[in-house]
């Protein structure tokens, strides 16, 4: 068995997918969620992937004494991969205080506890949205740092430097902040899956509950952008292959003594690809067609962005691998999962 790996936010999205890749690669895992935004069926699924029930706690990482006792009832964890975050850009434009205290109480309670607890390594998950629009695609971790556009954007800039300036103390641990671009899928067992709450705001699963007639139609934000049919273009990533990156990255942590004490890594295929081209390959994957019309640009979107991957595909050695054809077929059979 390798190391004890604790993931804030397990039962989530990314979160739960990349237990699942843990747990396969041998790791132990403990989960502490506080289901704000997902729900403890999520640790069936995994535990019917994998065979092993990763040890859940509920509780939330803004309570410093929760995870305190965590600590101390689950000894030897050496490393964390924090996923626990408020993450929808709309909202925290409309509740800013609600996404500083959780995103930043969350990331600084667990960067004070790591030395007490021996943890060596944290994986922090960032976001793309740092990186505001692009000057030039596709863009590397040199590219500049803009603005955060929402407060969500702006928590994902704070907590890499609260990381960045924490680590620079000599706080005795290490960390790897992954970008991730734009997460789409689900398990090919169909057992795990994104689980949207209320109306999706994002477009994969918009899409397939579209195409499950759960929604009458589909609205396209916008074709009159600078691209070549018109329609924003973004870098979409396999969930499965970012959770994989996840484990490479865990182990180069903690298994590689001469690592930098902070690196940062852009998680993308490297491929840019636009709403409507991402219809197609759904509709072509499938033989479902998805009705949609074309409407207003949504305020607040990027027009076009795609990662260079070359320093994740030759520094940190992952390469997103899964087609977008069979993406499409693993979001389309867990949609039919959940059913209406
Ligand atoms: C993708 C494209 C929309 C819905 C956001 C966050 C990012 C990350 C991923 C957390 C855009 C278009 C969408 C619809 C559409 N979240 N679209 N009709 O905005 O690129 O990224 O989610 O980490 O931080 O910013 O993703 O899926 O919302 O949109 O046309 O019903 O699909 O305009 O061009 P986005 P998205």
């Amino acid at each position: 068995m390798k190391d004890k790996i604790l993931v804030t936010g397990g039962t989530g999205y990314i979160g739960s997918h990349t237990t699942v890749e843990l747990q396969q690669a041998g790791y132990d895992v403990v989960i502490i969620d506080n289901l704000s935004n997902s729900n403890r069926e999520v640790l069936d699924g995994i535990e019917a992937i994998t065979g092993r029930r990763p040890a859940f706690v509920e509780g939330d990482c803004t309570d410093i004494e929760t995870l305190r006792r965590l600590f101390k009832e689950h000894p030897g964890i050496k490393g964390i991969i924090n996923f626990a975050a408020s993450k929808a850009v709309g909202e925290s434009v409309h509740k800013p205080l609600l996404y500083y205290r959780n995103n930043l109480d969350t990331l600084i309670n667990l960067l004070e506890l790591m030395p007490e607890a021996g943890v060596k390594g944290i994986v922090f998950s960032s976001s793309c949205t740092v990186y505001g629009e692009p000057d030039v695609n596709p863009i590397d971790e040199t590219a500049p740092i803009k603005k955060a556009t929402s407060p969500y954007g702006n928590t994902k800039q704070i907590s890499e430097e609260i990381i960045m300036d924490y680590v620079a103390s000599g706080a005795p641990i290490k960390s790897i902040i992954l970008r991730y671009f734009n997460p789409i899928g689900a398990h090919p067992s169909a057992l795990i899956g994104e689980l949207p709450v209320g109306v999706p705001q994002n477009l994969v699963p918009y899409l397939t509950q579209t195409a499950a007639g759960i929604r009458e139609q589909l609205t396209v934000f916008g074709n009159d952008y600078n691209t070549p049919d018109g329609s924003c273009i973004r870098d979409y990533i396999d969930v499965n292959d970012l959770a994989r990156a996840h484990v490479t990255a865990m182990s180069r942590m903690l298994d590689n003594a001469d690592t930098d004490p902070v690196e940062i890594f852009n998680l993308g295929t490297g491929r840019g690809v636009s709403v409507l081209e991402l219809i197609e390959a759904f509709e072509s994957a499938t033989g479902v067609k998805v009705p949609y019309k074309i409407g207003a640009r949504r305020e607040g979107d990027i027009e076009k962005i795609w990662a260079q991957p070359t320093k994740a595909n030759e520094v940190l050695g992952w390469t997103a691998e899964v087609p977008l054809t069979e993406t499409m077929r693993n979001a389309w059979n867990w949609q039919q999962k959940l059913g209406k």
